[in-house]
């Protein structure tokens, strides 16, 4: 597993954060920011956009993952998120393990927080372990 140091966690969770402020959530409230650290060190950022037909809403973390496929990024490091509107930190949705499985390992660190105080830190395998498929690579 890569080390990553502190300083950039925190660089990572305050991108998710500045990101979460981009959030488009008129129907739930619930603003989501998410970052991704790519390979060289830079981040690509997302943010949950609702539609009025609320299923074809798209959530920060694919969001994230989408906008840095489409720039030529997948070589992700981490994944940060924040919820500023949550009274506790707040984990990826299945869908978006599902999504982040595609590009990245078990081992792959997703750190969230709703106040940037206390940073969680789990790994995608914890999150979405028994990935059979992953695993047999299909
Ligand atoms: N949401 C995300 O963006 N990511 C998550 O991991 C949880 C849910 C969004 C979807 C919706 O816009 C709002 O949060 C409430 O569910």
């Amino acid at each position: 597993m890569v080390s990553i140091e502190d300083k950039t966690i925190r660089r990572l969770v305050d991108a998710a954060r500045k990101a979460a402020d981009r959030a488009y959530a008129p129907y739930s409230r619930f603003r989501v920011g998410a970052a991704l650290l790519c390979a060289g060190g830079e981040t690509v950022t997302g943010a949950n956009v609702e539609n009025r037909s609320y299923g074809l809403t798209v959530c920060a973390e694919r969001a994230a993952v989408f906008a840095a496929v489409a720039a030529g990024r997948r070589d992700f490091l981490a994944l940060a998120l924040f919820t500023p509107d949550a009274s506790e930190p707040v984990t990826p949705c299945g869908a978006c393990r599902q999504v982040l499985s595609e590009f990245a390992n078990t081992d792959f660190p997703v750190y969230y927080t709703h106040d940037g105080a206390a940073v969680v830190r789990r790994t995608l395998g914890e999150l979405y372990p028994f990935d059979s498929l992953h695993e047999l690579g299909k």
